[in-house]
């Protein structure tokens, strides 16, 4: 797992977080056991440079990974701020789509290939490990990806990253490329191959599971899923997904799965960007049920209406939260709960007035149901 909350994530229009934030970001991330963290893009700012620097410091478990693109400056100055990582990755990319080069670029597509041998042997030259993208990858021609891989491998990167930088692929096309691309290149099997997507479709997950499945193993992702535009993959989908299907998804990631939602909280606090409530896995009602069928449901047995367990994404338990779709069986539980056990008849008249109170109400809370309830007792 390649953790790019503090790269990629951070370059989400208002997401700047602050380096004493980056840091507690980057010791989240480590106990999760991520295994490669991205830790910025130090030629950007002075203070993109330190926070790489302070995080290559204090990682401890993680390879450390900056950002250059394929100049010599940029490079230099990735391998400066790295210096103090225990395990440094340089991480370098060049666009390689008819589009970017043409538009972006301005250059000939050799011109990009003579690039790339150069910024990876660049690399080499500091590092061991160096990852080499292909920016917008995914809109390449299919011949020239091949070519700009194998050069890269033979110059030394040890990880290929194919990004679809801008979250247009689909899963079937995704998965078809990556395993054309590992049988086509005659040197593909001296590198790790790793998956970068973005989610301008609502893609990003099902994108990169589909190219673990065709052999890619390594994905980038981000907390929540924060990233340019419309995200990046989450990072918690990723790791459910394979931990909750692993018959469909044979794969395994490492990861502290307990600390999600602690990671989830901490990354949005720092950056201010709320997550959605119906967000899957970390989202506020992933594990909380209004409806009275699935409450009943959920009292029988929990997995009638929950894949996984609150506890292994370190929610303490599912929520039945009281709402007008309640059912009496839950009202009672909720009730006992709270301190509370009526007779029949009590218990009747107290469900009647709290419906009346919950097509008044969106959300009826634990305070008043006790109004409720303690009405009830000094009424009876
Ligand atoms: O989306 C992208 O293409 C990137 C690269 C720099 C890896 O973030
Ligand atoms: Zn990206």
């Amino acid at each position: 797992m390649f953790d790019t909350t503090l790269r990629d994530g951070e370059q989400s229009p208002g997401a700047s977080m602050t380096l004493e934030e980056k840091l507690e970001v980057a010791d989240i991330l480590d106990a999760l056991g991520v295994d490669v963290i991205e830790a910025g893009f130090p030629i950007a700012s002075q203070g993109d440079f330190e926070s790489v620097s302070e995080v290559a410091k204090r990682v401890k478990t993680g390879s450390v990974a900056g950002l250059a693109r394929a100049s010599e400056k940029d490079i230099d100055r990735c391998a400066e701020a790295l210096r103090d990582a225990k395990r440094p990755r340089i991480h370098t990319f060049i666009s390689t789509s008819p589009l970017h080069m043409k538009y972006k670029l301005q250059m000939e597509p050799e011109r990009v290939l003579e690039m790339v041998a150069s910024s990876v042997s660049r690399a080499r030259n500091h590092v061991e490990d160096v990852e080499w993208s292909a920016e917008d990858g995914t809109r390449t021609e299919f011949e020239f990806l091949c070519r700009a891989v194998e050069i890269a491998i033979r110059a030394g990167a040890t990880t290929i990253n194919i990004p679809d930088t801008v979250g247009y692929t689909t899963p079937a096309e995704y998965e078809s490329l990556l395993t054309r691309l590992r049988e086509a290149v005659p040197n593909a099997d001296k590198a790790i191959f790793s998956v970068h997507c973005h989610n301008d479709l609502g893609l990003a997950v099902a994108n990169s599971l589909a190219g673990v499945r065709a052999g890619a193993r390594q994905i980038e992702c981000t907390i929540n899923g924060i990233g340019e535009r419309a995200g990046n993959a989450a990072l918690e989908e990723i790791v459910m997904a394979m931990r909750t299907r692993p018959d469909a998804l044979p794969f395994h990631t490492g990861i502290e799965t307990k600390l999600l939602t602690r990671a989830s909280k901490l990354v949005s606090a720092v950056t201010s960007f709320p997550v959605q409530y119906n967000k899957a896995i970390v989202g506020r009602n992933a594990f909380a049920h209004e409806s009275g069928i699935h409450q009943d449901g959920m009292l029988k047995n929990a997995f009638t209406y929950e894949i996984m367990t609150p506890e292994s994404v370190g929610v303490a338990k599912t929520a039945l939260v009281m709402g007008k779709h309640s059912g009496r069986h839950a009202f009672r539980e909720k009730l006992k709960e709270l301190g509370y056990e009526l007779g029949d008849n009590a218990l009747e008249d107290a469900f009647k007035r709290f419906k009346d109170l919950a097509d008044r109400k969106k959300i009826v809370y634990d305070d008043d149901l006790i109004a409720l309830v303690d009405d009830e007792i000094v009424n009876a």
